[in-house]
């Protein structure tokens, strides 16, 4: 870098450039006056002095103090050593356009962080509100039929049964929202501990077809296993946490599955240590738009469907925060009118 170079101006080279050109005029004017070659060179020599003196003086006095606290501020932190060896030497040579590029980068720095707060803002913001509307409609349900008993209905022996089951059947929705609020809440918290265990997943998959097989049959589905992959295979997780996953799983195929449809297990080795669990069905699939959140609390895709159906969008968030603290992976393939596949990675156990 030049000495003329006028960007990057350090005090020292601003002081410097400043006391040479006025020390310079000044030579030349004595030459002019004395003619006589020594005192020019004096007056130059204590001119430049003087002026570079003062001017650096000058500058660092009363701007680059100024900076030392904008510096101090922005890094919050209390000087160490280093640090005060870096304010003391360093910073003075820097020139205004740095500290400039500095406090910019700084800057940069503090917008991402508020991006990140108001993120997480938002998303507290919705989650509440959808907790709000998920806890009203079931509440709502439940005071319309008391008001209603109470107001006589009680009395009427046709409708007296039937509105006291209605009034069960929400606050049964109540309390399994609450559960899976709870079991989210304990997962995040990651409060739950884990109890690792090799067990087959297939004869785990192979009990919940048992017990979903009614369900099955009311809408004519057929539960089974990819061909090729009845190999048995060993995992290590948590049976009862893996468990309740494949319960969403097999519901969901189930509750938005089509009649006389399938619903296919797979269970594939990836690797030496990991194994791939699928269900997929041919039900109406997931739009491109939805998949992306599906994982979500709350999220559904299709919102009136799903809540005639009576889901409240955590199964699946569930699923992810289980298979997430076993440290592996969930996914989804899905296209509409073809059908929905969920898989997940777990380690393998010990044969
Ligand atoms: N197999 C599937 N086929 C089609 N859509 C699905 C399937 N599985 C999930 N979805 C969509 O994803 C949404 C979220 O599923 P999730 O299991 O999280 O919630 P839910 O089933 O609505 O409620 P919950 O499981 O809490 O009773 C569902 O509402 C549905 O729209
Ligand atoms: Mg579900």
């Amino acid at each position: 870098m030049s000495v003329l170079d006028t960007k990057n101006l350090s005090p020292r080279r601003l002081s410097f450039i400043t006391a040479l050109i006025i020390s310079t005029a000044n030579a030349l004017l004595s030459l002019f006056l004395h003619q006589v070659w020594y005192i020019p060179i004096f007056v130059f020599a204590v001119t430049f002095g003087i002026i570079y003196y003062l001017y650096n003086y000058t500058l660092q006095r009363f701007i680059y103090r100024k900076i030392k606290i904008i510096y101090k501020f922005i890094y919050q932190t209390k000087a160490t050593k280093k640090e005060e060896f870096f304010y003391d030497n360093i910073l003075p040579q820097k020139s205004i356009d740095e500290v400039s590029e500095d406090v910019q980068r700084w800057a940069m720095q503090r917008k991402d962080e508020i991006d990140i707060l108001k993120a997480n803002e938002q998303f507290r913001k919705e989650f509440l509100m959808n907790l709000a509307h998920e806890l009203r409609t079931p509440i709502f349900s439940v005071q319309g039929y008391v008001d209603t008993l109470l107001g006589g209905a009680l009395e009427d022996e046709e409708v007296n049964r039937k509105f006291l089951n209605n009034a069960a059947k929400s606050i049964d929705r109540l309390v399994r929202l609450v559960d899976d609020l709870d079991e989210i809440s304990k997962l995040e918290v990651g409060k739950i501990p884990m109890i690792q265990e090799s067990f087959p997943i297939h004869e785990l998959i192979k009990d919940l077809y048992e017990e979903f097989s009614l369900k099955a049959k009311e809408k004519d589905i057929q539960l089974s296993f990819k061909k090729g992959t009845e190999r048995p295979l060993i995992v290590n997780a948590d049976k009862q946490k893996i468990k309740q996953v494949l319960v969403n799983l097999i519901e969901n195929a189930l509750k938005y599955g089509n009649e006389h449809g399938n619903i296919v297990a797979g269970c594939y080795e990836m690797d030496d240590k990991h194994v791939y669990i699928e269900i997929s069905d041919d039900g109406p699939g997931i739009s491109e738009e939805h998949l992306p959140r599906i994982f979500e609390r709350f999220y559904r895709a299709d919102r009136s469907r799903s809540r005639a159906i009576g889901g409240t969008g955590l199964g699946l968030a569930i699923v992810k925060h289980v298979i997430e603290a076993h440290g592996q992976t969930v996914n989804v393939r899905s296209k509409p009118g073809v059908g929905s596949s969920f898989g997940f990675t777990l380690d393998r156990g010990d044969q």
